[in-house]
């Protein structure tokens, strides 16, 4: 089953850089506009769940409030603990000046 898309933003309203806390699907994701797109990643630490779009934000860096770990957004990789596993990281479509986010099927 493939992913299912819902429209979460215009990108003409995104402040590049800004970090946008949104849910979706009752899934807490935070959304970024960098120079070269737009990406989504789960907005808990995958340390003990602190809320990311809480934290510092550098380049394509962000901190987590909590307890500082690093992740990459692009890539949802760890960049320094005490997070060990890397964010979930979504698929985001744009179409016109629409963004949709793409959620992973449920599991049957
Ligand atoms: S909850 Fe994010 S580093 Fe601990």
């Amino acid at each position: 089953m493939s992913e299912e898309f819902y429209k979460v933003a215009e990108v003409s309203e995104l402040i590049q850089g800004k970090l946008y806390p949104i849910e979706v699907d009752g899934e807490p994701i935070c959304l970024v506009k960098l120079e070269d797109g737009i990406y989504a990643f789960t907005d808990n630490c995958t340390h003990i769940s602190g809320p990311l779009n809480q934290g510092e934000f550098d380049g394509c860096a962000i901190t987590c409030p909590w307890h500082l770990a690093r992740f990459d957004v692009r890539s949802g990789k760890v960049l320094r603990g005490p997070a060990r596993q890397d964010l979930y990281t979504y698929t985001v479509k744009v179409d016109g000046d629409s963004v949709f986010i793409g959620l992973p099927p449920l599991d049957e």
